[in-house]
């Protein structure tokens, strides 16, 4: 059966890294099928609106999303996205690879960030001209739910241990509630260990030695911050994918964002996209082209072309054709 995909490049550097991805998909000939779709600023701009209905519709249908990145309107596109499709769970692998400058090039990491509550439930609002408040929403369900996709996930890839990172010495109620939950749902994984670490000083451990850690869970947040700071361990953000996943479909992304200042330049670095599409393709049924993608980018990051974020002079298009002409042999 066709596997049909819904793509959103966004703005910025989306229009470049994800028709790069698109090209590296068409270069496998699988029974794949793209329907493209708008959102973003621009999008906002000329409708009204920057995640209109029918790329909802769309992302809803299909089997799998691949999104680029939008600008000052993520907010207001990606996490309603994430919301309307169910995926509760963000995850982002930090990897090192080999020929990459990198902080720590033994890095592996996981990050399992939990997606939909938190500080990002947007319930915020002025209270008067000088307060405002955030209210920070979390549910033992959506804690069970993320250590429980967290544990399930570090099974399948071998994990020795999962880390449950929080601030509950601080947030004694909300983080109290998603580090006991957490902690509760690794009782029933024996074969990983359980540990805890409070976040801000996981910050410092992780850029001290990233390689004592495995697979992180936490909340939104923290999850979004640490990946970050993990991705400047391992060589920037032009090499970062991520999927966010749910009960059933999944949207996939690169961990960055739209790139103004380096947008329309032809020189964003598309192995985060390209990463980004092998996750796709091993959720949706392509394990064995999900890793060859994966080898494939590795191989050229290894022996360039590179982007100028890796220290190369190389375009988006060439090193984009040098990980076509690698899956070809
Ligand atoms: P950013 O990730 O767009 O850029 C941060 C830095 O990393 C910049 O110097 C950029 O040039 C570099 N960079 C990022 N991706 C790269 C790539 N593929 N190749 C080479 N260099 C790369 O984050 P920033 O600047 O904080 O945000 C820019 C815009 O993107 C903002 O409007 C923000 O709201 C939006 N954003 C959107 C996200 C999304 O759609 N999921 C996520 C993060 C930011
Ligand atoms: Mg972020």
């Amino acid at each position: 059966m066709t596997v049909e995909i819904t793509v959103i490049p966004g703005d910025g550097i989306g229009h470049e890294v994800i028709p790069a991805a698109v090209r590296v998909l068409e270069s496998l000939d699988l029974d794949v099928e793209t329907h493209e779709a708008v959102a973003g600023d621009a999008v906002l701009e000329d409708t009204g609106t920057p995640l209109p209905d029918e790329t909802i519709g769309l992302a809803r249908e299909t089997d799998a999303t691949l999104f680029g990145a939008t600008g000052h309107t993520s907010a207001d596109v990606i996490i309603p996205l994430r919301r309307e499709l169910q995926t509760y769970a963000n995850v982002r692998p930090a990897v090192a690879y080999p020929g990459v400058d990198a902080l720590h090039p033994e890095t592996d990491l996981v990050f399992v960030r939990e997606n939909t509550e938190g500080v990002y439930s947007g319930i915020e609002h002025d209270l008067t001209d000088d307060v405002s408040v955030l209210t920070r929403v979390i549910t033992e369900t959506a804690s069970r739910r993320i250590a429980e996709f967290a544990f399930g996930h570090a099974v399948d890839r071998g994990a020795d241990a999962v880390t449950i990172a929080h601030k509950a010495n601080v947030m004694r109620l909300t983080d109290g509630k998603f580090l006991e939950t957490a902690q509760a749902v690794g009782e029933h994984y024996p074969e990983v260990e359980t540990r805890t670490a409070i976040m801000d000083a996981l910050a410092m451990y992780l850029v001290l030695d990233p390689t004592e850690y495995e697979v992180i869970v936490s909340p939104n947040l923290a999850g979004d911050v640490l990946s970050d700071l993990a991705a400047g361990l391992v060589g920037g953000l032009g090499l970062l994918p991520s999927a966010n996943l749910g009960e059933e479909r999944g949207i996939f992304e690169p961990v960055h964002g739209s790139a103004p200042d380096i947008a329309g330049q032809g020189i964003a670095n598309p192995a985060a996209a390209v990463l980004s599409l092998a996750m796709l393709l091993d959720h949706v049924g392509f394990p064995a082209e999900a890793n060859r993608v994966d080898a494939a980018v590795q191989a050229v990051l290894a022996s360039g072309p590179r982007t100028p974020d890796l220290g190369g002079d190389a375009t988006t298009e060439s090193v984009t054709d040098a990980i076509i002409d690698e899956l070809a042999q």
